[in-house]
């Protein structure tokens, strides 16, 4: 701001002043009259309405996709994005933080005069970008799949041998989505590491009947899945299929 904006500026600011009202009493009025009318509307849903508690957790489940609320959905993506386990807290800390911080100092980084959003094209742009990026990544965040999927490019040794391979291959990857062990063992990218091994390469350390022995007969803390094997046969050799084809 220069000299003569200065001046102009504390000129209209006089002018205003005394033509205008003290905040106290007058807007702290006006805003106290609203803030009651929203908590009465927000009492009265309560009492009307009630509050959605959604169905009850259940301890059992290995098969739950836990989600964000909607407007969480692109924090939700970008900790997705941000894989590598180093960079996590980067993604969950530092990136909101760090916006946030910017956001706090902007009145003092950004001494310009001017409010019209034309006049001020690097904040403008700034901010265009933030809200489309903040759209898409919720976009993505809504429409993704379960965390619980599991994307592992397919193998040579699968694809070499065709497309029914494939198949199995595909099939075998959702039966173990499905079935929650992305919940105690990483793939790749995917699942949490640990309490389990590392499946990523499974394939490579035990051959399909040590893998199947495995399932059917784990130890503790690792669930049995002889039920699965029972019900769904197939659905078992898949999975086993696709853990020996991991190599
Ligand atoms: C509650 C956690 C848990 C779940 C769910 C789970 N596992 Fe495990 N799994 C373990 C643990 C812990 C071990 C290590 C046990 C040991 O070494 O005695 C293990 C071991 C294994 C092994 C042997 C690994 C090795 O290197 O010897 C295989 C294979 C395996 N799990 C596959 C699966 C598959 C496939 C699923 C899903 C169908 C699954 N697990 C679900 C916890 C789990």
């Amino acid at each position: 701001m220069n000299k003569q904006e200065k001046e102009q500026y504390l000129r209209d600011y006089g002018t205003l002043k005394s033509q205008g009202k003290p905040f106290f009493p007058y807007a702290v009025a006006k805003d106290s009259a609203m803030a009651i009318v929203v908590m009465a509307v927000i009492i009265a849903m309560s009492i009307v309405l009630g509050a959605e508690l959604g169905p009850k957790a259940d301890p059992t489940s290995t098969t739950y996709t836990p989600r964000p609320e909607w407007y969480f959905f692109f924090l939700f993506e970008l900790l997705k994005v941000i894989k590598p386990p180093a960079l996590v807290p980067l993604a969950t800390i530092g990136v909101p933080t760090i916006c946030l911080i910017l956001l706090f100092l902007l009145p003092f980084y950004d001494r310009g005069p001017e409010r019209r959003p034309e006049r001020r094209p690097i904040a403008t742009t700034a901010g265009i970008f933030v809200v489309c990026a903040i759209g898409y990544l919720t976009y993505l965040g809504a429409a993704a799949g379960p965390p619980t999927e599991i994307d592992i490019p397919i193998p040579a040794n699968v694809s070499s041998q065709g497309p029914e391979a494939v198949a199995n291959f595909e099939a075998g990857s959702q039966v173990v989505a499905q079935s929650g062990c992305a919940a105690c063992h990483r793939f790749g990218e995917n699942g949490n590491s640990g309490p389990g091994p590392a499946l990523t390469n499974i394939g490579a350390r035990l051959p399909a009947q040590a893998i199947q022995r495995t399932l059917l007969n784990p130890s503790a803390p690792m669930p049995s899945f002889s039920a699965l094997s029972e019900e769904s046969p197939k659905q078992f050799a898949q999975m086993v299929g696709f853990l020996a084809a991991l190599k």
